[in-house]
């Protein structure tokens, strides 16, 4: 079976890294490059972050790319309260080996989608300025994009304010032109991530694989799941991200529904709001594929599976 293959856009984050383990691993997927933004934490830091990830699992072949260290028009946010002050809290890594490619992000998506025919997904699951720059810079690759599969928004409230999730509001013009550049666009939101908690027997389970990927999952969830429940009082972290990649493995774990879904943009109380049209009410044509159910069980199956893929010791 021909490969899948992907661009992941990040900014880890804990669960930015799961992602990245699981798409490096998935047999299905090719992982043409990661690139990289401000969102959880500043851009030094998502880049160095990226890389120990892939040192960590051996695969320092999967280039890295620094892109955008602001949002496009907003101010920076971050999210240091979740992910600590190095945006990876918890894990303890060795000497970082790994360094990212000197080209910038934004460049490299626009080459690596013009040099292909039309079959990427642009995978993204921090905020939208590197995608939404290269789009603006060379709006022609909007058709190279197979499909935008993002994790962001939400059908009803948001985790940082009571209308926006984080990767939205974090760059909402960006979000914006994602959204229109008018290509297939599946909206992996708070709706289904928030139903994959990760809890202590999820830890277990994972614990139990004793892979250098399960163990740096087990140190990974016991920081991300200590703010999480600080924050919003749950028995574990959302795994927000590797929804993306498990969708992507196969799309069968999620339930989606067409629906017209738009970015607010205005600088009020609903500023980064994904204003999904779930009842058609305004007879706009849809925008989105926006994940409205999910199969949990399966999640953790393929969670469980692309973490017993890499060996037993991490690379020093
Ligand atoms: O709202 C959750 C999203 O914001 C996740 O991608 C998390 O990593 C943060 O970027
Ligand atoms: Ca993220």
């Amino acid at each position: 079976m021909e490969k899948k293959k992907i661009l992941l856009d990040c900014d880890p984050g804990h669960d930015d890294a799961v992602a990245i383990m699981l798409a490096a691993g998935a047999p299905s997927l090719e992982l043409l490059g990661v690139t990289v933004e401000s969102g959880n934490q500043t851009l030094e830091k998502t880049v160095r972050n990226t890389c120990r990830v892939l040192q960590w699992i051996g695969r320092e072949d999967v280039p890295v790319y620094a892109g955008c260290d602001r949002p496009m028009v907003r101010d920076k946010l971050t999210a240091g309260d979740i992910h600590g002050e190095t945006g990876l809290d918890g894990p303890v890594f060795p000497p970082l080996r790994k360094q990212p490619e000197s080209e910038h992000a934004v460049s490299f998506l626009i080459r690596t989608l013009r040099a292909y025919e039309g079959d990427i997904t642009v995978v993204t699951t921090g905020p939208m300025t590197n995608l939404a720059m290269a789009l603006r810079l060379a709006p022609e690759i909007a058709e190279k994009i197979r499909r935008i599969v993002l994790m962001g928004g939400s059908c009803t409230n948001g985790n940082v304010s009571p209308a926006a999730e984080f990767n939205i509001l974090a760059d909402p013009e960006a979000a914006h032109v994602c959204f229109t550049a008018g290509r297939p666009l599946t909206m992996v939101g708070l709706d289904v991530t928030r139903r994959v908690l990760c809890t202590p027997e999820v830890v277990a389970r994972m614990a139990a694989l004793d892979t250098c990927a399960s163990r740096l999952f087990v140190d990974l969830m016991g920081h991300f799941c200590r703010t999480q429940k600080a924050i919003f009082g749950w028995a574990g972290g959302p795994l927000h991200d590797p929804v993306t990649i498990a969708y992507l493995i196969d799309p069968a774990v999620l339930t989606t529904r067409p629906m017209n879904a738009q970015i607010d943009l205005s600088r009020g109380p609903s500023y980064g709001r994904t204003n999904c049209d779930a009842y058609d009410y305004l007879g706009l044509p849809a925008t989105a594929d926006v994940a409205v159910d999910i199969d949990a069980e399966r999640f953790w199956d393929l969670v469980e599976e692309g973490l017993a893929r890499y060996g037993k010791e991490a690379q020093a």
